[in-house]
């Protein structure tokens, strides 16, 4: 028996609802064929957006999605994604050299902002900082949120179809400029920062939050010195973006337990990824004003288990294994909710750890979609503190309108665990309902199979109001919801 307990009065405070974001960059099939099929297609869609993706993907709530990228960020220019979509160029963008296939700027950022305002997400931009002038950064800027009827590129977005600002909030200043996004020093790179970011915020016109890049995984000197170079120059910055794919282990699909236990071991580093890069960022920063973002994270397996068989770039399939450590990594955002501000899973639609898996009129979505839905009620929600939780488990809890949600995920490939659920302080709502996500370890959805790994339908677990006793399967999810009024859905 393994316990759980609650310890409502020592929380973290607000999980931010964009730690559940998303992340949707122009690269192999994530658009083409993907999220975007285009208005003439046979495929349903609204306005070129599958409307498959748009209706699953609303419903789990996604609150930010970031675009449009990644690297192919660093070498875009978003004038080329506006006006009459038949003039737009045909561009060579960063991916080319790895798959040969040409940028239609089909989708740019009025297409964008209407996907986003269809699901519900708010938009977060990754602007060109290697390649562009921070006026130009500035000028997109203006394109998106100058109100109607002020300047010139304000009537051009009008003219484009939108006369309304499109609401950026959130702003990325650059990607991955230790690598792609330029190979500079942590020192240039803020440098840099501070000059694109001053232009930018001549601007202000959404009190916009700006993030800046952050570390390759574990490069905890990137942090220290990029915070020591800001802090001596100084000006807006809301987040440090730091990028973690937990990577591989074993085949995608055919694995044992020992690559089970190395993939999972690999993700739960997240936790300490984030105590590291903090401790660097507070010596700077004492106050930690400064949040932490993590827009890009996820496991990323061989090329060539998606659909596609490797025409889409980086596109792979998903098995139970990536729906734990799915799981498990919103735990721990959940459970660091008090330095973590923003999350974006890498990517959403055939590419790395994806959601959706979609060709012609096939689409389905995968395990890691599905705990995107089981754990959507933590957004907004209150953290609850979990004592002892015991070790093989990931665990998080918080509480929303009087609903207690907690998710658990077993992390062992093969041995059930029997759970017992208290509360240190706060007493317990009495109905309680759990969904588990339970399958083979390998399991996965394909086009053939579409529902081979899917939740079970809420099961109202019998509680004595005290001590909640519940199984957890190997290598399973399971959401409890606990309400005075039984099932909250
Ligand atoms: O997600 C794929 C790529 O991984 C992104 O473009 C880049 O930022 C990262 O290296």
């Amino acid at each position: 028996m393994e316990r759980i307990c609650l310890i409502g009065s020592e929380g973290k405070g607000t999980i931010a609802p964009e730690i559940y974001g998303h992340f949707s960059e122009h690269i192999g099939g994530v658009f083409r064929d993907g999220v975007w099929v285009g208005e003439e297609s046979r495929v349903p869609n609204t306005r070129g957006f599958r409307n498959f993706v748009i209706e699953k993907f609303r419903a789990i709530r996604p609150s930010v999605l970031r675009f449009p990228g990644g690297c192919f960020a660093e070498t875009y220019d978003w004038r080329d994604g506006i006006g009459p979509r038949a003039q737009r160029p045909r561009t060579l963008n960063y991916w080319y050299r790895r798959d040969h296939r040409v940028e239609t700027n089909e989708v740019g950022v009025h297409e964008f902002a209407d996907f986003c305002r269809m699901v519900g997400s708010k938009p977060y931009l990754a602007a060109n900082l290697t390649a562009m002038t921070p006026l130009d950064m500035r000028n997109f800027v203006e394109y998106c949120d100058m109100p109607e009827n002020t300047t010139t590129l304000a009537a051009l977005r009008a003219k484009n179809g939108s006369p309304g600002p499109f609401g950026v909030r959130y702003w990325g200043i650059g990607n991955e400029n230790w690598g792609g996004g330029g190979n500079m020093t942590p020192e240039q790179y803020a440098r840099e920062y501070v000059r694109y970011a001053t232009t930018v915020d001549s601007a202000n016109l959404t009190d916009a939050k700006y993030v800046a890049c952050g570390a390759n995984s574990g490069d905890i000197g990137w942090t220290e010195r990029f915070m020591r170079e800001f802090r001596a120059k100084g000006c807006k910055l809301w987040g440090l973006s730091f990028h973690y794919y937990c990577g591989r282990a074993g085949d995608c699909v055919d694995f044992g337990e020992a690559e089970w236990n190395e993939l999972v071991e690999k993700a739960g580093r997240m936790q300490e990824l984030i105590e590291r890069h903090r401790a660097a960022m507070r010596t700077f920063d004492p106050e930690e004003k400064v949040k932490i973002v993590c827009d890009e994270w996820g496991c990323w397996h061989n090329e060539g288990t998606g659909p596609s068989k490797g025409y889409n770039l980086f596109e792979q399939q998903s098995t139970m294994r990536d729906a734990v450590i799915t799981a498990l990594t919103l735990n721990i955002f959940n459970n660091n909710c008090d330095v973590v501000a923003m999350a974006n899973v890498a990517q959403l639609c055939n590419n790395l750890h994806c959601l959706f898996l979609t060709a012609g009129e096939h689409a389905i979505v995968t395990p890691t979609y599905h705990v995107f839905d089981m754990m959507k009620a933590h957004q907004g929600a209150r953290h609850i503190r979990i004592a002892g939780a015991p070790r093989g488990i990931s665990v998080s809890a918080s509480e929303k309108n009087g609903v207690i949600t907690l998710t658990a995920a077993n992390l062992s490939y093969g041995e059930t665990k029997e759970i017992e659920l208290t509360s240190f302080d706060e007493p317990l709502p009495v109905h309680a309902c759990a969904t588990t996500l339970c399958a083979a370890p390998q399991a996965c959805n394909s086009f053939e199979n579409p529902y081979a790994v899917t939740p079970s339908a809420p099961v109202e677990l019998p509680f004595d109001g005290k001590t909640l006793r519940f199984s957890l399967p190997a290598a399973s999810i399971v959401s409890v919801a606990l309400s005075a009024y039984g099932n909250p859905e």
